[in-house]
């Protein structure tokens, strides 16, 4: 049932990010090229389907998160060419495919991600025009996306990742990289469908904390995947945590109790939406269990 959901999702986002993309005016070709390699190249989308399925569970119509689950698809994929660079990850697989810079040079990958940050930006307006969405709504959005994708979100947790390496970290060192370079999208993912779903309050902050349950526990299962998963699978190399001895769960707890940790994180993002007088939480939960078994 949540597979053939999060299938027909993924395509709908497929789809949109095409069209978005395809109709971009007055890129140099090679660029557009190069942009559309790494967005089109199928990732999960969950960042995305978040935004649609946390509309969905406050009763509202998916249909006006669309622009702004692309812009998110956006920045994620952006992060994700400049992880693999060779200043930082030096990863040559990504989404089943050479990383972008293999394919297009370091210079084509770093302007690439430049331009689906700041298209990304772009998209959340014109998709707010289409709404008609109210300037609050509009200026609540805009600053969660520089806070999750910023200095102090994102892009703070990716440095704070590098700096980290060759140092021996406490496990509450660890969470705050995992909090920030993986967490922060993953919360604006879902505080953007609060706000479009116009959520009170007391459930936005439900929310918040169910989506940085949820972040957490993704980032220790991509790095449980990193140890044991398949690469063709995954679309990525396996083993490149070990190779550049990253701090991660696996490595600093082991495979079992990562796994315990990561359970307990989704049954503590469960019970955070459980009961709310305004959000219906069955899609959200289901997502949840899935990221549990995730196989990619
Ligand atoms: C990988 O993200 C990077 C992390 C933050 C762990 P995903 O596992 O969502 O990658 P795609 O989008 O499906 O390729
Ligand atoms: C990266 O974490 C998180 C980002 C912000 C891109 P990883 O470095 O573990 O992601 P993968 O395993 O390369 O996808
Ligand atoms: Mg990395
Ligand atoms: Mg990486
Ligand atoms: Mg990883």
């Amino acid at each position: 049932m949540i597979e053939s959901y999060l299938k027909e999702k993924a395509s709908l986002i497929d789809q949109s990010l095409d069209q978005i993309t395809n109709e971009l005016q007055n890129v140099p070709e090679r660029l557009l090229e190069s942009m559309r390699y790494s967005l089109l190249a199928g990732g999960k989308r969950l960042r995305p389907i978040l935004v649609l399925a946390t509309i969905e569970s406050l009763g509202k119509n998916e249909s006006i998160g669309v622009p702004f689950a692309c812009a998110i698809e956006m920045i994620h994929t952006y992060s994700l060419i400049h992880d693999d660079l060779p200043a930082m990850d030096d990863d040559d697989f990504r989404r089943g495919r050479l990383t972008n810079h293999k394919v297009y040079g370091d210079a084509m990958a770093i302007l690439a991600g430049d331009a689906l940050l700041t298209e990304a930006f772009g998209l959340i307006v014109k998709g707010a025009k289409q709404a008609n969405l109210s300037q609050d709504c509009l200026i609540r959005i805009l600053e969660d996306a520089v806070c999750s994708a910023g200095a102090s979100g994102m892009v703070g947790g990716q440095v704070r990742d590098i700096l980290s390496d060759g140092t021996k970290l406490n496990l509450e060192q660890l969470e705050k990289i995992h909090r920030h370079k993986t967490g922060d999208l993953i919360a604006f993912s879902i505080r953007t469908g609060a706000h479009l779903g116009q959520a009170s309050s007391d459930t936005l902050r439900a929310l918040t904390q169910f989506a940085y349950y949820l972040g957490l526990a993704f980032q220790i299962q991509d790095d449980i995947l990193d140890v044991v998963g398949d690469q063709e699978v995954i679309g990525k190399p396996v083993g490149s945590d070990e190779q550049k001895n990253k701090a991660t769960y696996p490595a600093m707890l082991g495979l079992d109790q990562s796994r315990e940790k990561l359970q307990q994180l989704i049954h503590e993002a469960k019970e955070s939406i459980s009961h709310l007088p305004d959000l219906n939480p069955d899609r959200l939960l289901q997502i949840a269990d899935f990221l549990l078994h995730r196989d990619r």
